[in-house]
């Protein structure tokens, strides 16, 4: 197939509509921009769509993890468990409030944290575990809240990729103790940047407000009053005009990426049965449970060394053929970061394999079907182009 005459088919994006555009362009004019009455009607849609749980929104999901953690009391001296395969969000946040974090492994296919480790990851010092729905598949909510109501412990569910996602028919968010969403343009909806967390306790979505505003509360004569150091992460009430419109929108994307991921399987699937192509497709979904994948990546594992080209060359290759590539993600145990706390390569064997294998396809709402068959039809040109003769 020729490609040139193609349109550049990224790895992630937003759609914005001029409605929408239209819209937030009133609130620009409407002489109210920070903070206000769009955010209080979005944190009101938000609440809807979580079952009525309280939600609070902030500038970004690592803004919402950040006051998360201080809502939970977690700090120094304290421990928390999480996966080396997520963002570097999460571990900054933990050292960022002064606890140490804990690493576990993560399983290969669905990428999610691993249960049987984080048991054995326990200690008396451990306060929390913070699960990363990986690419919007969701981890074994029973098994971790089980987990977490024999230890006394909390669960900040990272759930950045996976608004709109489900376990057991109930939203992400919609059980559970605190999950952190992010609206980045490259999740499923967006604010341009922002996040949410929603909470199933009233009390700590109020503390969470005032987290997220300087620590600032209002006193009876008017003055204002500071009892903790609070950060600055309200979101604008442009942002949230644009949240509220892309919320309404936000089943129905979900529906087209599910039916993209499934025109990605029954295109790769026959090529991943060929050992000669070193393919591994991630896991669909649980069983039972393919609703719930809210599809935020399509994540595959490429053999590099056994296929005998570099990752940065197939990308570069992708690049020239007209198709964006990304990497989700590096393992987190080996930045700069961990690496100068005594983290070193072989300790989380599925998660370095991952960081080394990792490619995300595109998968977004603004594609069709169409758009997924050139990315493979590109991809083995790749291959055939860059296999070793
Ligand atoms: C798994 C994961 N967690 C957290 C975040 C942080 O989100 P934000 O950029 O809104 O802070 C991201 C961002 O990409 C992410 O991918």
């Amino acid at each position: 197939m020729t490609t040139s005459s193609q349109p550049y088919i990224k790895f992630a994006g937003p759609i914005i509509t001029p409605e929408m555009a239209a819209e937030v362009n009133e609130t620009l004019l409407s002489g109210w921009i920070t903070s206000g009455p769009q955010v209080a009607a979005f944190e009101k849609a938000l609440s809807v769509y979580h079952a009525g749980r309280p939600a609070r929104v902030f500038t970004s999901a690592t803004a919402a993890m950040e006051v998360a953690f201080q809502i939970c009391g977690i700090g120094p001296g304290d421990e928390v468990i999480t996966s080396a395969m997520t963002f570097f969000s999460v571990g900054n946040m933990i050292e960022k409030v002064g606890a140490k974090t804990v690493f576990v492994d993560c399983d290969l296919h669905t990428r999610n944290i691993d249960i049987a480790q984080v048991k054995a990851a326990i200690t008396p010092r451990t306060k929390a575990i913070v699960p990363t729905h990986f690419a919007g598949l969701p981890c074994d909510m029973d098994a971790l809240l089980d987990i977490a109501r024999t230890h006394r412990l909390r669960i900040i569910e990272d759930a950045a990729l996976a608004i709109g996602s489900s376990w057991h028919g109930q939203k992400i968010g919609a059980s559970g103790d605190i999950a952190t969403f992010s609206f980045h343009p490259n999740k499923n909806m967006t604010t341009i940047e922002g996040g949410a967390a929603i909470f199933a306790d009233e009390a700590e979505a109020k503390r969470a407000q005032v987290l997220r505003f300087h620590g600032i509360t209002k006193l009876a004569d008017g003055t204002r009053d500071v009892d903790v150091a609070g950060g600055k992460f309200n979101m604008s009430d442009v942002s949230a005009r644009l949240g509220l419109r892309q919320l309404e929108m936000l089943d129905a994307w979900n529906v087209h990426r599910r039916e993209l991921a499934s025109v990605y399987f029954k295109l790769l699937t026959p090529i991943a049965r060929d050992s000669s192509m070193h393919i591994v497709l991630p896991a669909s979904a649980h069983t039972g449970e393919e609703d719930g994948h809210s599809w935020n990546m399509f994540c595959v594992l490429l053999d590099f060394d056994a296929l005998g080209f570099s990752r940065k060359a197939f990308i570069d290759a992708m690049h020239a053929k007209g198709v964006g590539i990304g990497i989700s993600y590096e393992a987190m145990h080996l930045s700069t970061l961990f690496r100068a706390k005594g983290h070193q390569p072989g300790e989380f064997p599925n998660a370095e394999r991952i960081a080394r294998q990792t490619v995300t396809l595109p998968l977004h709402a603004g594609m069709t079907d169409i758009d997924v068959a050139h990315v493979v039809s590109r991809m083995m040109s790749a291959f055939g182009d860059l296999f070793p003769r």
